[in-house]
């Protein structure tokens, strides 16, 4: 592992490192996006390719699908694999309860879906995602582009009733463009700053005509694994409330630290 990766990586490493060895053969897993579950697929290709692991990956994002076979992994679809084992992905922030934001990366609709799908979901992060209270990070909802600004305006007026600390919207772009998701939808990123009522929320939210799905992901998470940069990892169980620390050595042969452009 080079000397001088930031600690901030090397904790997503570890996490990952130690959420692949939850995985068993012949398991359907749900592949996650972002930063952190690139480090997983990377680490499940190492398993595959060295031990001969026999998974089926679903990804949940274009750009994982791509990596994952870049990395040699079996990717089916949703649809051909019906339901999952379990599925390992990122977040953007999590609470004692393992309530999640998610979507920072724009997937959180397909992440959603393939998580719902799965009998477990392990969440992969660094220590800097855990909050008292979700809401500081932006919180991403998938609108369709018909009536966008419509959604937005309905969305607004729906916070006024609901225990947030604030409500301005922005439309997600890309360079001078809408960000446009996999599903051909738009994101908008909700400045919250403080969410009361997450359940709540999320259940408002999707009534709101042209809103696809929120990234907020309720009751769905099982464990969470928190990577250090020192090489602890942490694993908590909500559903049994064990609580595991370890340690996970880097080893030269970790040669999976090159630049996935996340
Ligand atoms: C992708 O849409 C997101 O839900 C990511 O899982 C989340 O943003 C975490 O990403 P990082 O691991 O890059 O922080």
């Amino acid at each position: 592992m080079p000397a001088d990766l930031p600690p901030i990586d090397k904790a997503k490493f570890v996490a990952a490192k130690r959420a692949v060895a939850f995985i068993e053969g012949g398991m359907r897993v749900g592949l996650g996006t972002g930063s952190t579950a690139a480090w997983m697929v990377r680490c499940l290709g190492e398993r595959v390719r060295n031990e001969g692991l026999k998974i089926t990956g679903v990804p949940t994002s274009s750009r994982t699908a791509a990596l994952a076979r870049e990395e040699g992994i079996e990717v089916v679809t949703l649809d051909q694999a019906r339901w999952l084992d379990l599925t390992i992905d990122g977040t953007d922030e999590f609470d004692a309860d393992l309530n999640l934001i998610k979507g920072g990366g724009g997937a959180l609709l397909q992440e959603k879906i393939v998580a719902t799908a799965s009998d477990q979901m392990i969440v992969i992060a660094d220590a800097a995602k855990e909050v008292a209270h979700l809401g500081a990070f932006p919180l991403p909802i998938e609108v369709i582009g018909f009536g966008w600004q419509t959604s937005k305006a309905l969305v607004e007026e729906m916070l006024v009733s609901l225990d947030v600390l604030g409500r301005e919207i922005t439309l997600r772009m890309n360079g001078d463009r809408p960000y446009i998701t996999d599903e051909g939808n738009h994101i908008l990123d909700l400045h919250l700053g403080r969410i009361g009522n997450a359940r709540q929320l999320a259940l408002a939210l999707n009534q709101v005509p042209g809103v696809v799905e929120n990234g907020l992901f309720i009751d769905i998470c099982d464990r969470v694994i928190i990577g250090h940069g020192d090489g602890q990892v942490e694993t908590r169980d909500i559903n049994t409330g064990a609580v595991e620390r370890e340690r996970i050595e880097f080893a030269e042969t970790d040669n999976l630290f090159t630049d996935l452009g996340e």
